[in-house]
């Protein structure tokens, strides 16, 4: 057992991309390295705790000493993260796709057929507002992130509250040299009940730091779970 200030604290991080096929050869997904996520499961896991991390397919290395759960599909996240309870702490950092083909086809779709122009989607179960709406077992700590590209504190604390959880990260991920999405750098604002925090431009390796310290701080305390 790891000492540290979250040792015997469970630890759910979800990271990278989820990947929703239309047909064996062609998907739907959002740009994520994984590595903000990664960075703060490894993060998590110095400060001793006990760290799940589900992710989507990334070039990542895993960190050590952690369970990793691959899955491809937010449905898939879904499950795996509620397989995982109970936890005191999620931090979903995924890039989840929003919608999915309704239909998955199991064979190539024929440009010449003119199939491609048209694909139904469909929502994709939400793990964030899932985990935040838990009646039964919620985790105490529930964290999100929330990538804007525009208004980014307007549009993170609404989402805040849309989504129901204590924290949200907010980051800009407007594409440019320093975007967050795939680069090594990050500028964020935490929000938390307390109001919000802007942090200085920093590599993704100290923001995980510095956000698994406030963790640390706000599960003080006996274990829940
Ligand atoms: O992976 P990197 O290249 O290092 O980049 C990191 C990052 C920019 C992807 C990361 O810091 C980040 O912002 N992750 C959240 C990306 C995102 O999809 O944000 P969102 O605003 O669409 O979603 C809001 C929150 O709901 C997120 O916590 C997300 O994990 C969660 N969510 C969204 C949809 C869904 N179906 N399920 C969810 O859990």
């Amino acid at each position: 057992d790891a000492a540290g200030p979250l040792s015997h604290r469970r630890v759910l991080v979800t990271a990278g991309p989820t990947v929703e096929p239309i047909d064996p050869v062609r998907f739907i997904a959002n740009r994520s390295s994984g590595k903000q996520g990664y960075a703060i499961a490894a993060a998590l896991r110095n400060l001793g705790a006990d760290v799940t991390l589900v992710t989507g397919p990334t070039n990542e290395k895993p960190p050590a000493g952690i369970n990793v759960v691959r899955v491809q599909t937010a449905r898939e996240m879904m499950s795996a993260s509620e397989a995982a309870l109970p936890f005191d702490c999620a931090v979903c950092c995924a890039a989840v796709a929003d919608y999915r083909p309704e239909i998955e086809t199991p064979h190539k779709i024929k440009k010449e057929r003119g199939g491609l122009t048209d694909i139904p989607l469909t929502e994709n179960p939400d793990i964030l507002k899932t985990l935040s709406k838990m009646t039964e077992g919620r985790p105490r700590l529930v964290i999100g992130f929330a990538a804007e590209t525009d208004d980014v504190l307007g549009h993170a604390e609404a989402k805040r509250n849309r989504k129901g959880c204590d924290w949200i990260v907010a980051n800009d991920v407007s594409p440019g040299e320093h975007c967050a999405m795939g680069g090594e750098r990050n500028t964020v604002i935490l929000i938390t009940e307390d109001g919000d925090e802007e942090w200085p431009e920093m590599s993704k390796g100290e923001v995980a730091r510095k956000l698994a310290d406030r963790i640390a701080g706000a599960l003080k305390g006996p274990a829940l779970v």
